[in-house]
């Protein structure tokens, strides 16, 4: 009897370690404060509840990106003037080199980035919990709680930017400022002219160039710019930007 006792307690223990594990890889908590505190944050537990009455108990598709105001300020951060990257259409290659060089610092590289990058979430009225399956995707409605969470946190990212900022762009596409993006929507608009001083586009290119320094949506950038933020445009490779994150010898400003 003992015996059987011994083994019903193991099976019972690994069942409830089972679903513990289980419910860890599809649930958002772990995954938020783990990454919160891999950063000086004193109190991600804090900014986690702050985050989630964004959302909870909500209609997933009238999330307001104010509703995010309260989790941008728990979570409110120092810029790192000169420092600050921007990016649409180039996420593997910017991220890929921020990670390798300290130089450079883009939105997801911050803990208000970091905690949600990759993630989806959702609420729904008459619940306190957080989903993160059946949650609508981008598109499905404007005001769903992960693009007014990245629209809210992009509008911070460029409020605080501050010298000289960078803009990593895609010149494989015919229009790499696409106005319906956030960089082009959101972040552009947010400069501050006593912050700014230059807006440096990295227009990144492959084998084949589609788009150079002298695309017609640069013209539409420049006016979207406030008035006395200096405008500069590099065409580079993204071979060298590769080779450039990947050579420790080589200083960040010399890359391009
Ligand atoms: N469906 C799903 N996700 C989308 C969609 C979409 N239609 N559009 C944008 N996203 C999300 C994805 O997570 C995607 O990787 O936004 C990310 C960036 O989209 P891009 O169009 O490549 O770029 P952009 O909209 O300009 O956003 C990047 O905003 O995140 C901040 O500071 C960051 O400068 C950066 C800018």
């Amino acid at each position: 009897l003992g015996v059987l006792a011994v083994l019903l307690l193991i099976v019972i223990l690994a069942v409830v370690l089972g679903l513990t594990l289980r419910e860890d890889s599809n649930d958002l908590k772990p995954t938020f404060l783990n990454r919160c505190q891999q950063f000086q944050v004193k109190n991600c537990q804090h900014a986690w509840e702050v985050f989630q009455q964004a959302y909870v108990d909500k209609d997933p598709c009238n999330v307001s990106m104010e509703a995010y105001d309260p989790f941008i300020e728990a979570t409110s951060f120092t810029p790192s003037c000169n420092r600050m990257m921007f990016w649409s259409k180039t996420k593997d290659v910017v991220h890929e080199f921020t990670e390798k060089k300290e130089c450079f610092q883009t939105l997801e590289d911050t803990v208000l980035g970091s905690v949600l990058d990759g993630l989806t979430w959702c609420g729904k009225k008459g619940s306190s919990e957080t989903f993160t399956t059946g949650c609508p995707r981008w598109t499905d409605c404007i005001n769903n709680p992960v693009r007014s969470f990245w629209n809210r946190a992009s509008a911070a990212f460029a409020n605080v930017a501050c010298g000289n900022i960078t803009a990593m762009l895609n010149g494989s596409i015919a229009t790499p400022f696409d106005s319906s993006s956030i960089f082009a929507s959101i972040e552009v608009g947010n400069l501050k002219s006593d912050k700014v001083n230059n807006l440096n586009v990295v227009l990144v290119t492959q084998k084949n160039v589609v788009s150079n320094c002298t695309n017609q949506s640069f013209e539409n950038l420049k006016s979207k710019l406030a008035e006395g933020i200096k405008f500069n445009c590099k065409e580079v490779p993204e071979t060298q930007i590769q080779e450039c994150g990947s050579d420790p010898e080589k200083a960040c400003g010399s890359c391009w």
